[in-house]
């Protein structure tokens, strides 16, 4: 049996189908019960694979976890985008396909979001989650990141709080 080359890489066109199809297995998975139902399938919704075909063609920061014969996740990030918090970076998303969770690569895909935003002059970075993101909020404190900041997001007519962790 050959074994399985696991690479994390820059996304490429091609990729943008299953990027879209981790997308969506990752948000239901997350945010079913968090984020309201048709919010949620409207968010899920917009980001179909032309919405991620453009995002690769106008090359931002985004990398998946290549499993040789599957996209497991991805990260996207790139400067952070309230100047008025003083972290030159920020990670935007970071996903896991919920059959790849618990293994380490959440971790793995981290660090090397951590290490591309270092290299581009960002030492400092931070990630927002939604605070009732019980499994994002636990694997962030995890990774040493410190709540910063709470601040409220609008899905519809709801609220939802989320918090800030920033690494150094
Ligand atoms: C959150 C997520 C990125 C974590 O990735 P993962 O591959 O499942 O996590 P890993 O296996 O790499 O875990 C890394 C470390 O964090 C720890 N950890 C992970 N989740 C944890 C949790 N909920 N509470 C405490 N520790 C946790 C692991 O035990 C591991 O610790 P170790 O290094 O001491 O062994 C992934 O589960 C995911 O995509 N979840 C759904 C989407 C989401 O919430 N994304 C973040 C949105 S901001």
């Amino acid at each position: 049996m050959g074994e399985t080359l696991i690479t994390i890489r820059d996304a490429r066109e091609s990729d943008a189908e299953a990027i879209a199809e981790v997308h969506d297995a990752a948000w239901r998975h997350a945010y079913r019960g968090i984020i309201p139902g048709c919010e949620l399938e409207r968010m899920i919704a917009r980001r179909g694979p032309t919405w991620w075909r453009s995002a690769i063609v106008r090359r931002s920061r985004l990398v998946v976890l290549d499993f040789d014969d599957a996209i497991g996740g991805y990260a996207s990030y790139g400067r952070n985008r309230v100047p008025a918090l003083a972290y030159g970076g920020e990670i935007f998303e970071l996903y896991i396909a919920p059959e790849f969770q618990g293994l380490g690569f959440g971790k793995r895909l981290f660090s090397a979001a951590r290490k591309d935003l270092a290299e581009h002059g960002y030492a400092s970075f931070l990630v927002w989650a939604l605070a009732e993101n019980e499994q994002a909020l636990g694997f962030y404190r995890r990774l040493g990141g410190t709540i910063v900041r709470r601040a409220y997001e609008r899905f519809g007519t709801e609220m939802r709080e989320r918090v800030a962790f920033a690494f150094e």
